[in-house]
């Protein structure tokens, strides 16, 4: 197998999960990391090379591909610095602050000729990829609504996340991967109108709430909701709560956790709307929402699914050397952040916004 030689700039949090991910991975080969924190390069592991400066790693001709890992204020000057260098790019999401900053990147990076991709590894989390394949097997009939929320327990964020100017702020964290999921899932779906309310529950500067109604012109309403202030006394139990739940006109599918547990469900027959009939239950007669009729509600297991974030950067080594095509396409990523700053319109405005028509 051919070796891919990556080098890595930013060695935080997600540097190092890149590092241990590469480290011993067939066709990958970590030559050097930089990081404009010297702190940050102490705990480089054997073999790899820690740079004094980016432009020291941009200049090393054994590096193929740089990972771009820093800030996300920092991704725009990061990718256009590493495509005039002539190296291929993996740059971290968010890919830019807003849509000017990411047209540049992608100006120069066509002109200089260099493969640019995004790191969206979670379209390979096994609980939306379950989801997808309820919606792609057709088995709940016409879906009108899917939701996806994602409820964090403690409260806080920290360091970057708080200071708009680095990118912070969870619609750029976490908004961005439910985004993104959402929309290849619903893929060859427009987006005709976007409605969001974005809050700083907590915090000064960022936003830690926001619910998103996306309406797609294939009769799907999407929603996506994501808070981090969500408190619980449960706190051994849970810090946080990740659920899907899928309406079909021919059933249900529910599912709660990143490792997916739920179900479809179904009702065998339907009760006969009939004018003048009530339906009588346990608490008096009902008109609306009875409980179902004995033996009618049946399940099915969930699709298996077996993707894993390593799958990612296996697409990867395939798609560098042309077998396939890169998971992750330059256009999506656009959509995405186009979304995005709708969202943040729509949100400012109290109004929907009208987004592809
Ligand atoms: N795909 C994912 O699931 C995922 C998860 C976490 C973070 N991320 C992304 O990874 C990036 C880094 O996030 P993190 O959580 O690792 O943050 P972090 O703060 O832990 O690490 C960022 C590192 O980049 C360094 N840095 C900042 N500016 C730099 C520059 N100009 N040149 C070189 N190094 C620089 C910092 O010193 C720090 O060590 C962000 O874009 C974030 O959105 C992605």
């Amino acid at each position: 197998m051919e070796t891919i030689r990556v080098g890595i700039v930013g060695h935080g949090f997600m540097g190092h999960e890149h590092e241990t991910m590469l480290y011993n991975m067939d066709g990958y080969q970590i030559i050097g990391i930089s990081d404009i924190d010297p702190k940050q390069l102490e705990d480089v592991k054997p073999g790899i090379k820690r740079y004094q400066s980016n432009e020291e790693l941009f200049a090393d001709p054994e590096i193929d591909v740089v990972l771009i890992v820093a800030n996300n204020n920092q991704h725009h000057d990061l990718v256009i610095q590493a495509a005039r260098a002539g190296k291929d790019i993996i740059c971290e999401k968010p890919i830019a602050m807003n849509l000017a900053e990411l047209d540049d990147m992608v100006k120069v990076v066509e002109e200089c000729g260099v493969k640019f991709t995004i790191h969206h590894q979670r379209r390979l989390d096994p609980d939306f990829r379950t989801m997808k394949a309820v919606y792609d097997e057709g088995s709940l009939g016409d879906v009108y609504t899917v939701k996806s929320s994602l409820y964090g327990f403690n409260g806080n964020m920290h360091d970057w996340h708080v200071y708009i100017s680095e990118g912070g702020g969870m619609l750029f964290d976490w908004g961005v991967h439910l985004i993104d999921q959402m929309l290849w899932m619903m893929k060859g779906a427009k987006v005709t109108s976007v409605f969001a309310d974005v809050r700083n529950v907590i915090n000064f500067e960022v936003d830690d709430y926001f619910k998103i109604l996306l309406r797609f012109d294939n009769g799907v309403t999407g929603e996506i909701e994501l808070g981090t202030y969500f408190l619980t006394d449960k706190i051994q139990e849970k810090w946080f709560e990740r659920h899907w739940i899928m309406g079909g006109n021919k059933g249900t599918a529910y599912l709660d956790g990143f490792d997916p547990v739920g179900k479809i469900v179904r009702t065998s027959h339907l009760l006969k709307n009939v004018r003048g009939t009530r339906t009588m239950t346990a608490a008096g007669p009902t008109r609306s929402f009875g409980p179902p009729a004995e033996g009618t509600i049946l399940t099915e297991e969930l699709p298996k699914v077996t993707t894993k974030h390593e799958d990612y950067f296996i697409n990867y080594h395939k798609a560098y050397f042309g077998e396939e095509e890169f998971l992750v396409k330059i256009p999506e990523t656009r959509r995405v952040l186009a979304l995005m700053e709708a969202v943040r319109e729509s949100a400012k405005t109290g109004n929907s916004i009208r987004f592809e028509s």
